[in-house]
């Protein structure tokens, strides 16, 4: 079973319906109508061909680039995500992830683990007072900054769709990508991954932040060339860095996870009851809404 308690349904030619969480059956798949799925199902051209009787596909969550939306496009279904219930989850794990990272909290933890009492080593740094500068200034971007105004840390935001009343209401500071690059003390990335974002940060971005700077992903493997990272990590430039997604899933054993500077999660941000909760019913509603010939808001 793939995390989303479907089969791999590309290798077989039915796909698992739960009816009321109770009773499971089988259906062949040119006969679905609509698809529910997570992140780990990957909705491909060749997928979509054995779905002829498909009208909608709906991702229960944000990121749709696990469906391949131009063949979906060409096959005349509609995706839909559920682009709301995981917003909070999501802000909460990059502030616990941001907290985590400048205190050392699982590096000490683990080092207690293994029997030391590293105290001097763990020295860690304050939020307060501190700059944060948050990429992309959408939803989970708005609610890290109001967690990280609660711990009088200083937001920038950087968003080409950002406007000054947004940035006023949200009490953060809007500035061009150079700013936000050069004056934070800790810089998060909340943008989709797009062909204008990916590698966001990379060497040369890189080396224009603040020596000692703090890097977070949550959002979007890919946003940050990952090599890139791992060497301003290892030159010191970067004190540290916390990751939550990666170019490729799952990244078992992977180069960043091994730096001690660096903390990393397996793209669990999303991953609470509440999220979850949230993200099925919102979906699951729309596609039924559409189904029934009402119009599909997050399409
Ligand atoms: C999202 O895109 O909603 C989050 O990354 C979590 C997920 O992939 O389900």
């Amino acid at each position: 079973m793939s995390e989303d308690g479907l089969r791999p349904i590309l290798d077989s030619s039915s796909v698992n319906v739960v009816q009321e969480n109770v009773h499971e059956t089988e259906i062949p798949l040119e006969e679905v109508d609509a698809l529910l799925i997570r992140s780990a199902t990957k909705v491909t051209a060749d997928l979509l061909r054995s779905m002829p009787n498909l009208k909608i596909i709906g991702r229960a969550g944000v990121g749709v680039d696990n469906v391949d939306l131009d063949a979906a496009t060409n096959h005349g279904v509609v995706v839909v995500n559920a682009p709301d219930g995981n917003t909070i989850s999501t802000a909460e794990h990059t502030f616990a992830m941001m907290a985590s990272l400048v205190r050392n909290i699982p590096q000490a933890n683990r080092s207690m683990e293994e029997g030391r009492w590293d105290r001097k080593k763990y020295q860690g740094a304050e939020l307060y007072g501190k700059t944060l500068g948050i990429i992309g200034f959408g939803r989970i971007g708005a609610e890290l900054a109001q967690r990280a105004r609660a711990f009088r840390m200083n937001v920038l935001a950087y968003d080409p769709f950002l406007t000054k009343s947004r940035a006023e209401k949200n009490h953060v500071t809007a500035v061009s990508l150079e700013d936000a690059l050069s004056q934070s003390d800790i810089l998060t990335v909340h943008t989709p991954l797009t062909k204008e974002t990916r590698h966001l940060l990379n060497d040369e971005t890189l080396a224009s932040t603040k020596p000692g700077v703090f890097i977070l992903n949550c959002a979007r493997g890919g946003i940050i060339d990952e090599e890139a990272l791992y060497r301003a990590v290892t030159s010191g430039h970067v004190r540290g860095a916390a990751v939550d997604v990666f170019a490729e899933e799952p990244a078992i054993e992977h180069p960043l996870s091994s730096l001690d500077q660096v903390i990393t999660t397996p793209h669990i941000a999303a991953s609470t009851t509440e999220a979850q909760q949230n993200v099925a019913e919102s979906v699951s509603q729309e596609v039924l809404g559409y189904l029934e010939g009402r119009p599909a808001p997050h399409a």
